[in-house]
């Protein structure tokens, strides 16, 4: 037992023996009426009732009644789950015949939809307070990341409650349109929570995890824009996005390869036009990018990746460098210009897209529940993702600056005619 419910056990347990006292002395007092007898049974009612007082108060106090009674509860509960837990699983210090497990810290956000948990850290408990999965032990929330503090001292693990929903369900485009509209020119929303800054993006996840449907949701935000943006769809499986393409952008859709490569190519030119006109305006500003200028983003937007990898790997030397070439440019030189790739496949392996090409996309989206592996290819190695079954659609994702390790995100449900909805985008440039 550790040194504080030892405590509160003997004030709860000195309590019950005054009331006891009390109640005796009170039947002695009545056969006998001594009055010193009725002083003690007087006394020790109050010195009971005391202890008892200030032991709610102590438990109320030390788990933060003053924030309310439903903050209190889910402290309470969530502590002495915790506590146990840890204790089960040897996460304690045995000092004398007490134990002491590790301090921990709770703090609920002002709705409880999620908040903070902070473990006192130690050379003992260090590597397993890394590794150790704290969700089982937290009730109805999910760890969603967890780090050390600056001075080491605490490891803080950032909980969400594991019911609430992110999903944003859009019965018509009106719906959208009208959410879109809020959304700042050069950003995107993935979800009610998480709105990214547009960026080269890639989405991975096994058969039917949603990867084309979210595809739809950021493209429908790119034509939904003040200023629609410019998009190129390479489809080489020939599937719905090329349908999609075709409907809206005719000259920019392509699905076989040599179209695809003229595409890419025409991409690029348009690229290196819009970097002459970038260090034209530079010349008299540090720091900025296309945005500052407000020119229109570009998007390549490439399905299925892996099949045009695969297909490409039987195309001479010649032509596989020149890919290779065009992506790596976009890649490493299109976020001051305004020119982003958006790429979808099923793993991000290394034989099917660089390791230097995906190390330098900075939105990474893996949807649905996949394989150890494909986390590891897609976020590195050593980043843990959060243990919870994916529904279609949901999944994590990394950003720099608001994901730096994988975060949840459930994209939306669109319920209208997506087809329909799209509009010919009118770039202004
Ligand atoms: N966010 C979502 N909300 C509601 N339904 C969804 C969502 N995402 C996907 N779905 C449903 O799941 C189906 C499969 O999704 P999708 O075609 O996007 O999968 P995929 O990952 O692209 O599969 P594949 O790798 O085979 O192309 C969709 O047709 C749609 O009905
Ligand atoms: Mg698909």
């Amino acid at each position: 037992m550790c040194r504080r419910d030892a405590t509160r056990l003997v004030i709860l347990l000195f309590s019950m023996v005054l009331f006891v006292l009390c109640y005796s002395t009170k039947s002695i007092y009545k056969e006998y009426s001594y009055s010193v007898i009725n002083d003690i049974s007087i006394v020790s009612l109050r010195i009971g009732v005391i202890g008892l007082l200030f032991l709610t108060m102590e438990v109320l106090f030390s788990n933060k009644i003053y924030k309310g009674v439903r903050y209190c509860f889910w402290h309470m509960y969530v502590k002495h789950s915790l506590e146990r837990q840890m204790i089960d699983a040897g996460m304690y210090i045995q000092r004398g015949e007490y134990i002491e497990v590790p301090r921990i810290r709770i703090e609920f956000d002002k709705n409880m939809r999620g908040g903070t948990l902070k473990v006192e850290n130690s050379i003992k408990f260090d590597k397993k307070l890394d590794d150790v999965v704290l969700t089982s032990a937290l009730k109805k929330f999910v760890v969603e990341r967890h780090y050390l503090t600056d001075d080491g001292n605490y490891y803080v693990y950032e909980f969400l409650d594991g019911s609430i929903s992110f999903k944003l369900d859009f019965k018509s485009i009106e719906d959208f349109r009208e959410y879109n509209s809020q959304i700042p020119l050069y950003k995107i929303f993935l979800d009610k929570r998480s709105v990214v800054n547009l960026q080269h993006t890639l989405i991975v996840g096994v058969t039917g995890s949603g990867k084309t449907y979210c595809l739809y949701n950021i493209l429908l935000q790119f034509v939904n824009k003040r200023k629609p943006y410019v998009i190129y769809f390479a489809d080489p499986k020939g599937s719905s996005l090329a349908v999609l393409g075709n409907k809206i952008a005719p000259d920019k859709t392509a699905v076989d390869m040599a179209d695809i490569i003229d595409k890419l190519e025409e991409f690029v030119l348009a690229m290196q036009n819009r970097k002459k006109e970038i260090a034209e305006l530079l010349r008299g500003k540090l720091d900025a990018d296309y945005s500052t200028f407000r020119k229109t983003p570009y998007i390549f937007c490439f399905d299925e990746y892996a099949s045009f990898v695969s297909v490409l790997a039987n195309e001479d030397k010649k032509t596989r460098d020149k890919v290779n070439a065009l992506m790596s440019e976009v890649i490493l030189q299109g976020r001051q210009l305004g020119f982003f790739m958006l790429i979808i496949m099923q793993k991000s392996d290394a034989n099917l897209i660089s390791t230097s090409l995906r190390d330098n996309i900075p939105l990474k989206l893996v949807l649905g529940n996949s394989e150890q592996q494909t986390y590891v290819t897609a976020f590195g190695t050593g980043i843990d993702v959060p243990n919870r079954h994916y529904k279609v659609g949901e999944g994590v994702f990394t950003e720099p600056v608001i994901a730096p390790t994988p975060k949840i995100v459930q994209c939306p449900s669109l319920k209208f005619d997506i087809l329909k909805s799209f509009k010919m985008a009118t770039p202004v440039m």
